[in-house]
């Protein structure tokens, strides 16, 4: 993974052969991992201790002895393993003295988070753990640096990327400007754990499954990870010491282990990308399209995910989109698309795309799914075509419904103005067809409509019925953003609010519903 320090430990006695599919080495690393642990963090501990926060080496310090060495070296971790070293990253950095001066996220992601994740078990705010780990401050510190060094450090890495693998180049799109730091964003995104460790390793799993559309190889993560480490020691200076490097590549290798194993469960089960006929293409103005496609082979999903679509004008250029409708039993799979200016694959979507076109879709990805909800009745809060994949939940709680599980839903959905209320005809039906489902339109500029005026958002937060629901948002990543703020200073538990953690991950003039 790290030729530098990879080959530096080969030289000290490391394991250097290629296997029979010509990988090298991230066995190498992990076996030479745990040593290097004792040696560098100096806490004299043992290396699964947990004790003073120390990330453990990959299973516990258990080194591949021969008779495993038949099987991949992810294949001889675990999922628990690689959760707990997440997690204790995660830990780590929550108990951090100054975990609340120096924190990376911008103060609306802190308050986004939910409760259990600002105040880690075990710890208080208030008396941070006296043995925070100079390897997990280290951690902090180069991801500060780096991301103070914003689209410098996603353009080193790439460059170092192609420059020493220039065969990974093609599985990028053609042009890397707007999006090039999103590979880089993501794994920035694993340190900055906005979500708990299960929730991140479930991320990373689909991402996993996801990369498969790439073409993704195992040994693949290993020149990723060199990029990586190279970008973090170039940023980060004197900061990126041994102690940091051994925390990000433990980190990483835990990240990449559950990617490569839940691609390879997949490849057994699915397809790694899906082609699909484009069967219906209905236009509503304001440069918005409902597109209705019928994939080669079943896709599974669950109401409130996205996927990302490619289409044939722009070869590996993928952008996700909500499904706006509930696993139906013809298989067809609907998505509610705004063009924004100069935009690539919405614009090719609305404007150049017909009946009989084929897309090509990538697998179902997010963790908004109605699953949390229980019995609870629902509140959803949607901007725009954010209305698409709070439709698909409502669908399927309306269907739920006839199954014995009676939830009301209180569908808020709100647009600029009435004209790009684009859904509105669908929606009404749905209410007639179920009088549990309660659809309160929002206008926020235009003062002729008949409806209710102002930011959906905080129209919804006043005027729900009661707080005892679970909500759903969705929409421009500022309304969703404010519309969380509003319905948590309303009352809601954090914990009942759900969005899709992509939308936020973005940058911030991405998202669905503009
Ligand atoms: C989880 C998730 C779900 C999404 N679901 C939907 C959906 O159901 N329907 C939908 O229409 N979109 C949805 N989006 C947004 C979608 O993925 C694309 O970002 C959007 O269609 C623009 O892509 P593009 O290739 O046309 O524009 P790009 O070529 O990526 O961008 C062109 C220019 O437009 C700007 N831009 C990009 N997106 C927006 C935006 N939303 N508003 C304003 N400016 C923008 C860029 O910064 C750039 O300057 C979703 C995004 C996420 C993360
Ligand atoms: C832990 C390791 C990795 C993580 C966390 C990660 C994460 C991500 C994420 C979040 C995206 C954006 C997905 C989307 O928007 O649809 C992405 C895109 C991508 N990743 Fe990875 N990735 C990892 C490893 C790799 C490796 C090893 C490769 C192989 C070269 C790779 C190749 C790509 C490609 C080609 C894209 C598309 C980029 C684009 O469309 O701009 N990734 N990755």
């Amino acid at each position: 993974m790290l030729p530098e320090i990879g080959d530096r430990r080969i030289a000290d006695g490391g394991p250097a052969e290629r296997d029979r599919a010509g990988r090298r080495c991230v066995v190498a690393l992990v076996i030479s991992l745990p040593s290097l642990m004792r040696r560098d963090t100096g806490h004299g501990t043992p290396p699964d201790s947990t004790a003073t926060g120390t990330i453990a080496p990959p299973d516990g310090g258990d080194v591949p002895t021969p008779h495993r060495g038949r099987l991949a070296w992810w294949r001889l971790r675990s999922w628990r393993k690689d959760v707990d070293v997440l997690a204790r990253v995660r830990d780590g950095l929550q108990n951090l003295p100054d975990s609340a001066d120096e924190d990376d996220a911008p103060a609306s992601e802190s308050e986004l988070a939910r409760p259990s994740e600002s105040m880690p078990q075990g710890a208080s705010a208030e008396a941070p753990s006296p043995s925070a780990d100079p390897a997990i401050a280290a951690i902090r510190h180069t991801f500060a640096s780096v991301a103070a060094a914003g689209d410098d450090a996603a353009a080193f890495f790439y460059a170092r990327l192609f420059v020493r693998s220039p065969e990974l180049r093609e599985l990028f799109p053609p042009a890397m400007d707007e999006q090039r730091d999103r590979l880089f964003r993501a794994l920035a995104r694993i340190v900055e754990s906005l979500s708990s460790p299960e929730e991140l390793a479930s991320y990373l799993t689909q991402l996993g499954r996801d990369h498969r559309k790439y073409s993704v190889e195992p040994s693949m993560y290993e020149t990723v990870g060199a990029a990586l480490v190279a970008t973090l020691r170039t940023f980060a200076g004197a900061d990126f010491t041994p102690a940091a490097e051994e925390a990000w590549v433990q980190t990483y290798t835990a990240a990449s282990a559950l990617m490569i194993r839940a691609a390879e469960d997949d490849s057994a089960a699915a397809p790694p990308y899906w082609p699909a006929e484009v069967v219906e293409h209905e236009k509503h103005g304001h440069g918005i399209a409902v597109l209705t496609v019928a994939p080669d082979e079943p896709l599974r999903y669950e109401p409130g995910q996205h996927l990302t679509v490619q289409t044939p004008r722009w070869p590996h250029v993928w952008r996700p989109y909500s499904i706006a409708c509930r696993p139906r039993e013809d298989g067809l799979i609907r998505l509610h698309v705004k063009a924004v200016p100069g935009g690539w694959v919405s614009n090719a979507l609305v404007h150049h795309t017909f009946p009989g076109d084929e897309v090509i879709l990538g697998s179902a990805l997010g963790t908004m799914t109605l699953g949390a909800a229980e019995n609870r009745d629902l509140l959803c809060i949607a901007g725009g075509t954010g209305l698409s994949p709070l439709k698909a939940i409502a669908e399927q709680a309306v269907r739920e419904s006839a199954a014995g599980r009676h939830r009301q839903i209180f569908m808020f959905y709100g647009a600029r103005r009435r004209e790009e209320l684009y859904d509105l005809r669908d929606l009404w039906r749905l209410s007639d067809a179920y009088p549990g489902f309660q659809l309160t339109s929002v206008t926020s500029d235009d003062p002729a409509f008949e409806g209710m005026q102002g930011n959906v958002g905080r129209v919804a937060a006043r005027y729900m019925p009661h707080k005892d629901c679970e909500a759903y948002v969705a929409g421009p990543a500022s309304m969703v953003r404010e519309t969380v703020r509003v319905l948590t200073k309303a009352g809601i538990a954090r914990e009942h609010i759900h969005f899709d953690d992509t939308l936020l991950a973005s940058r911030q003039r991405v998202g669905s519903g503009t």
